[in-house]
């Protein structure tokens, strides 16, 4: 029997599959369990740019795909633009419903995010959570750029997790890897990345909601940055 065969589908099973893998041989490894049900969700930062190497420059047959919020930084779509070039690929890109956004904007305007949490992640939801669940339909294994040392929220994760919210499982590649890891990971492997990381932004989600942060500030004290700390999720992961 061939060892996807012997894969009984569930966290642990996968788990215990990839161990000792490398992350190209578990993505290669999870493709051909999870054959046309697998994509990663590419936000073009730095983190998702490794995992988008990974994918590419091995072939692998998983879609990869990023949301355009119609907020993203230019430095964002000009990466998406080098990206798609660099790799001979397109990345697939969603947008949010046309009539959502435009009822949004003409009933709160433009910013209303600042306004309230609740403004805020009714933003998140048009511009984001609902794009992600068209891309992800039919989807079984989301691949996700996730850290643990992100923030507290991501601290108890796994590598392989089910979603319960989401109906599917999801793989978290690069969650033990350190910033200094992605970084030198980046340089030694000449990968494309957004310059905005050289200037102070280290998660970088749409232009009005992050900010640079200092030396020494948490990692995502630039997300949201004016909102309190425990509430700083867009709804994409709910842990
Ligand atoms: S968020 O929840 O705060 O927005 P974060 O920026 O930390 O997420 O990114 C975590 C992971 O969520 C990324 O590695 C990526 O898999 C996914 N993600 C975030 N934003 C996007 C986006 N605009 N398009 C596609 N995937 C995204
Ligand atoms: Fe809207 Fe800001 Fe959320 Fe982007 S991060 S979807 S602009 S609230």
């Amino acid at each position: 029997m061939s060892q996807i065969e012997e894969v009984n589908i569930n966290v642990a099973d996968l788990t215990a599959a990839i161990a000792g893998k490398s992350i190209e041989e578990s993505l290669a490894f999870l493709a051909e369990v999870f054959p046309g049900q697998i994509a990663f969700s590419s936000s073009l930062g730095i983190e998702d740019q490794v995992i988008t190497h990974f994918i590419y420059s091995n072939n692998l047959p998983i879609r990869v795909f990023t949301l355009d919020t119609g907020r993203l930084f230019n430095e964002t779509l000009t990466l998406l633009h080098n990206t798609n070039k660099r790799y001979g690929k397109k990345i697939e890109v969603f947008f949010p419903q046309t009539e959502a956004v435009e009822k949004l904007v003409n009933e709160k305007g433009p910013m209303s995010f600042y306004q309230s949490v609740e403004n805020r992640k009714e933003c998140c939801y048009i511009r984001k959570v609902e794009p992600l669940n068209r891309a992800l339909k039919g989807v079984k294994l989301w691949i996700t750029g996730i850290r643990r040392e992100q923030s507290d929220n991501r601290q108890s994760l796994a590598p392989i997790e089910w979603d319960n919210n989401m109906q599917l499982f999801k793989y978290n590649p690069l969650l033990e890897w350190t910033f200094d890891d992605v970084k030198t990971f980046v340089k030694e492997n000449h990968i494309l990345y957004n310059p905005l990381h050289d200037q102070g932004f280290v998660s970088i989600g749409c232009a009005p909601c992050t900010r640079a942060i200092a030396e020494g500030e948490n990692f995502r004290a630039g997300r949201w940055w004016w909102e309190d700390s425990s509430k700083k999720e867009c709804g994409l992961h709910t842990h």
